[in-house]
């Protein structure tokens, strides 16, 4: 059993040796005696700027939710290209004094203008345009809502603290990255339709260019109306005029009572079992916890350690292949569908599952052809936080596609979402991720588009890993793996850099990075009858903190996918 698990490990090690070249991240750890309560604070984000700030709330005397919205708040000025305030989030928090975990569920919602058949072309295709871009893209925003809401709920210092370091950023600006420049020249014809959108990113009459300093006042005056107004400093008055006003003008339809009427909902977190693990994760409207409970389910059933790569690579793409075509049939927004999650996660479900795999064949998904690949696209972002009290939180938040809609309703900074294209806009037809839906997700006034964001965290009586990563449809295996690498004993950084592969039922193919499957593992699956898109360009942003209560060490993983990412430890003051 040792040897076996040494092998996986190896295999593992070996893999995470041929990983994208990236500058290695700056995570520490630090030892402590006492495993009651961590030795400190630890943060990792896909921003320098975001984890320096969250860092810098805890020294000033926050606690872990005070340094979320901190550092929610400053990814939504210095990464426009993956979230803001326009756009919406899950965050998962434990709460350390009342023991209590929380789903705080910031998802956009669908206005009432958003039917089905206003997505639909002459033709009755789905209209792409629409369902991506521009005002009719865009779900009702969340985030803002979800800052106020964690502030004022678990938070202890107040939002014109935890705002300050995002509004100080928006004002002065921050250094232009290259995946920022790539995903504006990646978006360029669709946000310079946009007045409000060319005020803000082409300020000086150019794009945006690596190493130049961007600059967003007005998204910086927002930010202060919802630091000393809360909710109605975006969701009434100025702000929320602005956005309508916008709207109209680029021939969409919101309404006042949508903007006013938002509200996050708390939700209880999904919560499996795997091997010795209790893991801690999203429910509907996301797909993320009822798939991750499928897979690890159907997995538990052997002892992978103890596979060859090809045939645990099988039998994990089995298990993909079957959880995600059950998310295209019944998962939606839990407020408007009965989502079976009782019955989709419980463990005689998975026995069935396993059962139909084939130890050693693929089994074809039902339409082998004819569906688009899914887009390269690697926004979004998550962070992950521990604190000193032992509070946690798992945060995942977008504007769904690079730069969301493309649309800044003038005078406000604030980059529209995309997230309707989360919906089923029409049944069957693939998304940008090549993920489709039914009835379950079909939108609805009001109602919330499925997700695929999985913040999570994985517990045993000895070890804690703070886990979650963007990626669209890649983001709940890159979840699972990373699940599932800890598990075999990978530290933050290697967990956060194993390179990945992934199966979504369709298009029936593996994904696979550089790295991630060795050529002889390669060839016995191709025998097994799977296709192999081997060898593709990298995904995903995946963020770690993870806590050894034995040692007391703490430690952070950042993607090295992406450089400009950082997790760092903060040791609380000896007493
Ligand atoms: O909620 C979701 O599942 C998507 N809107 C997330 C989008 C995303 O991760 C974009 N990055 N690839």
């Amino acid at each position: 059993m040792r040897i076996a698990v040494r092998t996986w490990l190896a295999v593992l090690l070996l893999a995470v040796g041929t990983s994208p070249a990236a500058t290695p991240p700056k995570a520490h750890t630090a030892n402590a005696v006492t495993a009651a309560k961590p030795p400190g604070a630890a943060i990792a984000s896909a921003h320098t700027l975001a984890t320096q700030a969250g860092l810098d709330i805890i020294r000033t005397g926050g606690n872990a939710f005070d340094a979320a919205v901190a550092v929610a708040a400053v990814l939504s000025v210095v990464e426009p290209v993956s979230s803001g305030i326009g756009g919406g989030g899950f965050f998962l928090l434990h709460d350390a004094k009342s023991g209590r975990d929380v789903f705080v569920d910031a998802r956009e919602t669908a206005p009432e203008s958003a039917t089905p058949a206003a997505y639909l072309d002459k033709q009755g295709g789905l209209d792409r345009d629409r369902a991506t871009n521009g005002p009719w893209s865009a779900g009702i925003p969340g985030l803002p809502a979800a800052l106020v809401h964690l502030s004022e709920k678990y938070g202890r210092l107040p939002l014109r603290t935890t705002l300050a370091p995002a509004i100080r950023i928006a004002r002065d600006g921050f250094e232009v990255y290259p995946r920022l420049e790539k995903g504006y020249a990646s978006r360029r014809a669709v946000m310079e339709r946009y007045r409000g959108t060319r005020a803000v990113f082409l300020a000086d009459g150019t794009p945006p260019v690596t190493g130049e300093t961007l600059r967003q006042p007005d998204l910086a005056r927002t930010l202060e109306r919802l630091a000393t107004k809360g909710f109605d400093g975006f969701y009434r008055g100025d702000v929320a005029e602005k956005m309508l006003a916008s709207v109209r003008e680029e021939g969409g339809r919101w309404t006042r009572d949508e903007l006013a009427g938002y509200r996050v909902r708390e939700r209880e977190p999904l919560r499996l079992k795997y091997r010795d693990w209790a893991i801690t994760t999203a429910p509907p409207p996301s797909s993320g916890g009822v798939a991750l409970a499928q897979i690890l389910q159907v997995l538990e059933g052997w002892d992978l350690a103890k596979l060859e790569p090809a045939q645990r690579t099988h039998l994990i793409v089995e298990a993909m292949r079957r959880a995600y075509r059950d998310r295209t049939i019944y998962l939606g927004d839990p407020d408007f569908v009965k989502v079976p999650v009782a019955r989709l996660t419980s463990p005689e479900y998975a026995a069935g599952l396993r059962a139909s795999i084939h130890p050693d064949r693929a089994l074809p998904s039902a339409l082998l052809s004819g569906q688009p690949a899914p887009l390269e696209d690697d926004e979004t972002t998550h962070f992950s936080i521990i604190d000193a009290e032992g509070n946690r939180v798992s945060a995942t938040q977008t504007v769904n596609l690079t730069f969301g809609s493309g649309l800044v309703p003038p005078g406000t900074g604030v980059l529209l979402n995309n997230e309707m294209d989360d919906f089923a806009l029409k049944p069957g037809t693939p998304n940008a991720f090549g993920v489709m839906g039914f009835k379950a997700n079909a939108p609805e006034p009001g109602k919330r588009m499925l997700s695929s964001m999985t913040p999570s965290w994985i517990e045993s009586e000895e070890k804690l890993a703070v886990i979650g990563a963007p990626g669209g449809s890649r983001i709940i295996t890159q979840v699972l793996l990373a699940i599932l690498a800890y598990d075999a004993g990978l530290a933050a950084q290697p967990v956060a850099a194993l390179p990945r592969f992934h199966h979504q039922w369709m298009p029936d193919a593996i994904s696979a990075e550089p790295g991630a499957l060795d050529a002889a593992t390669v060839e016995a699956l191709k025998a097994m009858g799977h296709t192999i898109n081997a060898g593709e360009s990298t995904w995903g942003n995946l963020q770690t903190v993870t806590w050894d209560k034995r040692s007391g060490a703490l430690d952070g993983g950042t993607d090295p996918r992406n450089p400009v990412g950082r997790a760092d430890v903060l040791l609380a003051p000896a007493k």
